[in-house]
């Protein structure tokens, strides 16, 4: 079975009652049991991580090398500037898909630069908590492609 782990980068553990109007009332928690179910659908296991240190996002990712085959990936703020996390991205040598609630082309000027897309197989963004289920499917999909 394919096996894809979720990571929620800084701030995202705040979802629900961190700026409703931009990031929905959504919790952490009740996005998470959408993926899941979402996942139990698609016949994948799923595997769930949120840090707010660039460093444990970074370990997380390299635990998964030999024992997920794919990532889903919303890294917060970190999307803007952290090449530490787009390298470890890149380093890993599996799909990613990077995914934001919000639409960060149409927010400020430095949101609309994500330096971890272009290591990424693809970028979901805008659709509240329906961003991790379109670009959970949209991995699932490349992941068959590729067997
Ligand atoms: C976010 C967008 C980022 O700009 C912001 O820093 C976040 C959340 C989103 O999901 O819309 O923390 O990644």
């Amino acid at each position: 079975m394919l096996r894809i782990l979720v990571v929620n980068g800084p701030n995202l553990n705040l979802l629900g009652r961190r700026e409703p109007d931009v990031y929905g009332t959504a919790t952490l928690d009740e996005i998470e049991a959408m993926v899941a179910t979402r996942a139990a659908e698609l016949g994948v296991d799923v595997y769930f991580f949120q840090s707010n240190h660039e460093g444990a996002i970074i370990d997380r990712l390299h635990e998964a090398i030999d024992v997920c085959d794919g990532v889903v990936i919303n890294p917060g703020a970190y999307t803007h500037y952290s090449y530490a996390i787009r390298d470890a991205i890149a380093a890993i040598g599996m799909p990613s898909v990077e995914v934001h609630l919000s639409d960060i082309s149409a927010r400020e000027d430095f949101r609309a630069v994500s330096v971890t897309a272009p290591v990424c197989i693809d970028q979901v963004s805008g659709l509240g908590a329906a961003s991790y289920l379109e670009g959970l499917e949209l991995l699932v999909s490349r992941l068959r492609e590729e067997d």
